[in-house]
């Protein structure tokens, strides 16, 4: 009975996940490219109804579920995920100057920050980081970040309005945090991936050897600061205009000991709800296994576009 269940949640969480990759698909169609790339566009339609069609078929027929057809379904699932990937990686300059343009047409209104859809399946990322704490970390406490930095930023925004600043060092607070949060954890899923692991290649590798003598010194520096950040925290590569150089360093909560000149590159959530429910107080194994689903091109990407900014070095 207990299988069935889980392999009912198995169905609900799928569901969810397609909630949020119905997002993804309808920012592929709006893009331009989506016009010369109709069949790449045509084929991923194809694969998220079918996909749909079936998760909805056995929330419908719970009778019907087995472990295989649940196997079958992350199949499709990470299929799906996949040909999106090598479509965002196709055209990867065009898509991104379209994102450009749309960012500055829709800036995200004050209060009015979303959670950002997985770009994998909760379990995509099993053994190394389970199901439920995907799922919790992601709807619970994400989200829960986002809707205090949306209420700090309208809050702010009454103050402004009803000229009563008594509080604002109370919503600044919340501000920082939850707007840290809220980024930080934006970026932590797209540098995960179900194919992650392996060693960086290319301009991002040299750029590491360079910043750190050697990858696998980056590598140990990075797990110790992440296995000694004081209390709940982060381990962040970034990359710094004002130096040019990588470099790595510790958060406390997300916003405390924060260079606010950089740009965060490779971050590593050691917050007790990104690994509790499945290391304990082994975090040390947590930061050892969890290198095993970091996506280097995500970090290349953010590397490329970060480099853009250089200001004067001094
Ligand atoms: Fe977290």
């Amino acid at each position: 009975m207990e299988n069935r269940n889980s392999l009912h949640n198995y169905v609900n969480e799928m569901d969810q996940w397609l909630q949020q990759f119905n997002g993804v698909m309808e920012e592929l169609e709006n893009n331009p490219m989506a016009v010369m790339q109709s069949d790449s566009i045509a084929k991923l339609q194809g694969q998220f109804e079918k996909v749909m069609k079936d998760v909805n078929y056995y929330k419908d027929n719970p009778q019907a579920l087995q472990v295989s057809l649940m196997n079958d379904l992350q199949q499709q699932a990470s299929n799906l995920y996949q040909g999106y990937r090598a479509f965002m990686n196709q055209k990867p300059k065009k898509v991104h100057d379209k994102k450009q343009t749309d960012t500055k047409k829709n800036p995200v209104p004050i209060g009015g920050h979303k959670l950002p859809p997985l770009p994998y399946s909760y379990d995509a990322l099993e053994p190394y980081i389970d199901r439920e704490i995907m799922r919790l970390h992601h709807t619970k406490h994400h989200q829960s970040y986002v809707d205090n930095l949306n209420k700090a930023e309208k809050e702010m925004e009454k103050a402004r309005r009803t000229n009563d600043f008594n509080l604002i060092k109370h919503w600044e607070r919340e501000a920082a945090f939850n707007g840290a949060g809220h980024y930080l954890h934006t970026i932590f899923w797209d540098i995960m991936s179900p194919e992650g692991g392996g060693k960086p290649t290319g301009s991002l590798l040299k750029c590491i050897e360079k910043s750190f003598g050697s990858f696998d010194s980056f590598k140990k520096h990075f797990s110790e600061a992440a296995k000694q950040v004081e209390g709940v925290g982060w381990a962040i590569l970034v990359w710094s205009p004002r130096s040019h150089r990588l470099e790595i360093l510790q958060a406390e909560k997300h916003q405390n000991l924060t260079q606010w000149d950089v740009i965060p590159l490779l971050v590593l959530d050691v917050w007790e709800h990104a690994y509790y429910l499945q290391y304990k107080n082994e975090k040390n194994k947590y930061v050892d296994r969890w290198w095993n689903v970091v996506c280097w091109d995500s970090v290349a990407k953010r590397l490329e576009k970060a480099k853009q900014v250089m200001w004067q070095p001094f």
